[in-house]
This record gives structure tokens, sequence and C-alpha cells, in this order.
């Protein structure tokens, strides 16, 4: 077997991906490993998942931090340690300073709730709704220092139906984010899907535009 692909997994909350992401290594779908769990807060349901399945986890308390530097910088430390080969955030509710981004440049992942560039930010599906949209998304994005504004990867649209309301978006865009990010971390992990100076190439060929997710 090839040597597998090293992951830290940055959580906030349920870290339903985070689960999506063991279960397709677990199902050997995915050649990785998650060599740590990092959550922002220690109530997170996530931090329970990771134990379920003995990975190793960190919490990492915005309140033992004075600002925003001082906690991406010991982030920035505890993730040198480990030196895994990606860094992927999976609702992991802080922006980062751009000094954390330079130092894994092109090695950091996001999933974000709409389709980008389009709602960039918080809070996409019900200002989706507000504005009447009839289609509403997912993407995964390499992370630069401008928020949720990177690369876009991997992409999928849902239609949004009369009468849906947040929690329906938000149930038909997990059940899409739950099959991507194991999806995109797959490619990574047998070089389908390479990364060189920022560009993105899938399977050899440079990426101009995201991939859609047929589904
Ligand atoms: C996901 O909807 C993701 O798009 C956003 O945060 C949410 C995290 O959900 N960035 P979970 O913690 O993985 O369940």
């Amino acid at each position: 077997m090839t040597r597998r692909t090293t992951l830290a997994i940055l959580i906030s909350g349920n870290g339903s991906n985070l689960q999506a992401i063991i279960d397709a290594i677990e199902a050997g779908h995915l050649n990785a490993e998650i060599t740590a769990v990092v959550s922002s807060d220690p109530e997170a349901y996530g931090l329970i998942r990771a134990t379920r399945h003995h990975l190793p986890s960190q919490v990492m308390d915005a309140r033992d931090y004075t600002n925003r530097s001082e906690y991406d910088e010991a982030l920035q430390h505890y993730l040198e340690r480990i030196n895994p080969d990606y860094i992927v955030l999976a609702g992991f509710m802080r922006i980062l300073t751009s000094e954390f981004i330079d130092a894994f440049e092109h090695r950091i992942l996001n999933i974000h709730p709409s389709l980008l560039p389009a709602y960039k930010g918080l809070n996409t599906y019900q200002r989706a709704l507000d504005n009447g949209e009839t289609q509403h998304g997912v993407s995964i994005h390499l992370v630069t220092a401008e928020l949720d504004a990177g690369p876009i990867i991997l992409q999928a649209s849902y239609d949004i139906e009369t009468g849906e309301n947040v929690e329906d978006l938000q149930q038909k865009g997990h059940r899409l984010e739950h099959r991507m990010y194991p999806q995109v971390l797959s490619w990574l992990s047998d070089n389908s899907l390479t990364i060189n100076q920022g560009q993105i190439y899938y399977e050899k060929a440079l990426l101009e535009q995201p991939i859609r997710f047929d589904y």
C-alpha cells in the first residue's frame, strides 16, 4: 500500500464532516490517516467522535489566548510539529491570520456551504433564501489569505424548492458535503489532484474551473 496521506482536521462543532472522513478511511475508500483533530471549542461534539475513533485530539480554546495572532501562532506550532500533508477545515469557525495561511501555503482546504464566489461568510442558507435564490450549493477550495476566495476545487449545486427553510437546505448541503470532502481528499491521496504553486491540476491538466460534483 502506498504511503497514507496525513490530515489534521480542524473543527468547532458537530464534526459531521470529520465523521464522513473517518468513515471513508475506515471503509477503505480513502488512503489517509488523521494525525490530529483540533477543536476551537472544548464542547464540540466532534471531539467525542475523535475519541470514539481513537484519534489524537487537541482543544485550542480562544479564551486561553489574548488575541488572534497569539492563537494562530500556537496553532501553527502545534501543526508544524505534526506536519500533516493537509490541514482540513471542517466547520472551523475562526478566520485564520495570513501568517498562519502562509506557513501552510497550498496545504489548507475548506468546505463552504455556497456556490462560491456567491455567499462568502456566514449564514449562507438564510441569505440565499432571503434573496429568493433557486439554487444553492457546496464548494471545496484551497485556503488563501482572502476569506472564502481561494481556488475552488469541487462544487455541487442543488435546487431550492418553494417553501424550503434553512434546515432543509442544510440537510441537502450536508448530504453532499459528506461525499465531497472524502472525494477531494481521496483524489489528493492518489495524486489525481495535485497542487503546484497554488495551481490545481486534475489528472495532470490545469484546473481552469471547479470540478462539478455529479450526484
Ligand atoms: C459545514 O456545513 C461546512 O460547510 C461549514 O461548517 C459546517 C460544519 O459542519 N464550513 P460539521 O461540523 O462538519 O457538521
